[in-house]
């Protein structure tokens, strides 16, 4: 008996010590680098490019990247990134070439929008968002935009705030998360007259999916329609002050959108109004910028996907529901 516990507490003192050498060599080696393998990449903006990336920018990126001091893409931190993740910073993606992209490469922000490995090599881990399934000619059109003369990524010599990295970000950079491959074959544009191949893009490319899927940790970036919970809601997301606010399920069941008229759909998505409701809350974020055929297509690609049963309740602070 005594013998069985003395070498159960050795076993469980090597466990600990190996459990403990580990997360130093995790701590120490920090977010891993890859390989850069950039291949040929020509920039040839139009009018027309620059236009709908300056679309995608604003709608994609500027949630993240746009500070509140500058009104500019100079980079603010992620409050509503869960603290175990460390303090996090988006970066200055203006054309300064110090501290902005100014000295990036279109084949480099190509690289790094698409597999999420940085011209240095260094990983930017889910924080950073990646396009693995965005079309060729979108992703040229946001990287127009960013190295177009537009005031809003015009050059700012702002320093970028670093992050404080938290162990479990690095943790999971070593064991979980990794790059994506670049893809092999182009992507093409979806045929825009079909309206449920368009809204089957958005609702991807868009993140709709990734927020409103049952969690994070079990979308499937690849391959969104394999999420867990595919657009059944519920995944916890947090606001600026840390409260959770769970997402809703925009399936087409009864608990879902499943009784939804398009136009509801429209007026809440394009300015987060709900009939006899408060407004919706941060996270979710007005897309004042897409076309009513945009959001219309978005609807018409839910109402093809399965019914997913999920009451999500819509819980409010006294304060918020005396509003409106
Ligand atoms: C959910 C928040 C979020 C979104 C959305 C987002 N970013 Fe980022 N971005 C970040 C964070 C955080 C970093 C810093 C990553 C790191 O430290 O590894 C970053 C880093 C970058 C960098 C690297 C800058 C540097 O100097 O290292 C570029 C370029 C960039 N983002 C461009 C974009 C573009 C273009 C989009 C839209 C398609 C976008 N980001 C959308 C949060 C975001
Ligand atoms: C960053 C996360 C996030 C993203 C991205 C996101 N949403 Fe949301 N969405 C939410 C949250 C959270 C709510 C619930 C807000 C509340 O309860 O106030 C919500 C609510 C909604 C609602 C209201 C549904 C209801 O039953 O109340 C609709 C419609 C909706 N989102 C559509 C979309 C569409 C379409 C997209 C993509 C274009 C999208 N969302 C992208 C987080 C997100």
């Amino acid at each position: 008996m005594k013998k069985g516990l003395k070498y159960g507490g050795i076993a469980l003192g090597v466990i600990v010590v190996l459990a403990l050498i580990g997360g130093f060599t995790i701590n120490y080696r920090g977010i891993p680098s890859y390989e850069v393998n950039i291949p040929d990449y020509q920039l040839n903006s139009t009018p027309e490019s620059i236009a709908r990336g300056k679309k995608l920018t604003l709608t994609l990126c500027a949630g993240c990247h746009r500070d509140p001091e500058t009104g500019q893409l100079t980079g603010a931190q992620m409050k509503d990134a869960p603290a175990e993740f460390g303090t996090i910073y988006s970066q200055n993606i203006t054309q300064d070439k110090e501290y902005g992209i100014g000295d990036w490469t279109p084949g480099e922000l190509m690289y790094l929008l698409r597999t999420g490995i940085k011209k240095d090599g260094q990983y930017a881990p889910p924080y950073m968002a990646k396009l693995p399934l965005m079309a060729d000619e979108d992703i040229h059109a946001i990287i127009s935009f960013l190295k177009s003369d537009d005031p809003i990524v015009a050059a700012i010599n702002k320093p970028d705030q670093p992050s404080e990295v938290g162990f479990l970000t690095k943790l999971l950079c070593n064991i979980a998360w990794k790059p994506f491959p670049l893809p092999e074959n182009r992507i093409e544009m979806p045929d825009t007259t079909n309206k449920v191949e368009l809204g089957k893009y958005l609702a991807h490319n868009l993140d709709c999916y990734s927020c409103h899927s049952a969690d994070f940790k079990t979308n499937d970036f690849l391959e969104p329609t394999q999420s867990a919970g595919y657009f059944g809601g519920g995944n916890p997301t947090l606001n600026l002050e840390g409260e959770v606010v769970p997402t809703a399920n925009l399936t087409p069941h009864p608990t879902g959108i499943g009784d939804w008229t398009e136009a509801e759909f429209i007026l809440a998505v394009k300015s987060g109004i709900k009939q006899g409701e408060p407004k919706l809350r941060y996270p979710m974020a007005p897309y004042a910028l897409l076309t009513d055929y945009e959001v219309g297509a978005i609807f018409a690609y839910l109402q093809t996907i399965p019914p997913v049963e999920n009451e999500v309740e819509r819980v409010f602070e006294e304060k918020e529901a005396k509003m409106d």
